[in-house]
């Protein structure tokens, strides 16, 4: 059913020292759910979670603050109309503190997250996991196709 965890697993028997971890990024991801769930294009329930922040199904690769109908806050809409796009990296430094990397991203002290949660350990393995999700690997992304959205989810 999950050959992926069972990889994991064994992986994590043979060999401790892996970077990534997709595995391990589904265990941290339970942090991560009391405020954001992980639901498909086609309405799929992966990980019921809550609504404070946005559905995370597909944001590798997406422009920051444009899961539509969400209400980011303004420096995150911001940083995102300014190019900002989830690739490792970014999504790294930013679950460390998302207010500094919004800060630091925008170049203004005064930038806020919405998100009041670090994860100052495991970033990796939560990208890991995340990336499963995602049509477009990190990279590149290939622009926004801007996502029609079919089903009135409320
Ligand atoms: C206390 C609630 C809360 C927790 C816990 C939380 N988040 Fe968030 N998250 C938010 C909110 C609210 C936003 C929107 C931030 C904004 O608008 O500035 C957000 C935004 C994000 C974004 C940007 C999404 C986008 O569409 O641009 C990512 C990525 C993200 N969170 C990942 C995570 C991950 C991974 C975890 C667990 C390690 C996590 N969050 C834990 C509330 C939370």
């Amino acid at each position: 059913m999950k050959p992926l965890i069972a990889a994991a697993a064994l992986a994590m028997i043979a060999a401790p020292a892996l970077a990534e971890d997709a595995a391990k990024g589904e265990k941290l991801f339970n942090k991560c759910k009391a405020c954001h769930s992980i639901v498909s294009d086609s309405g799929e329930t992966i990980v019921k979670g809550g609504r404070t922040g946005p559905n995370l199904f597909g944001v590798v690769g997406r422009q920051a603050g444009t899961y539509p109908d969400f209400r980011y806050g303004k420096d995150l809409i911001a940083a995102g109309e300014a190019g900002l796009v989830w690739d490792e990296e970014a999504l790294q430094e930013y679950l460390k503190d998302p207010r500094k990397f919004l800060q630091h991203h925008l170049e203004d002290k005064k930038a806020k997250s919405n998100m009041s949660f670090k994860l100052p350990k495991g970033a990796e393995d939560i990208y890991a996991y995340l990336a499963t999700f995602s049509a477009a690997p990190a990279e590149d992304a290939a622009g926004d196709e801007g996502a029609d959205e079919e089903k009135a989810s409320e």
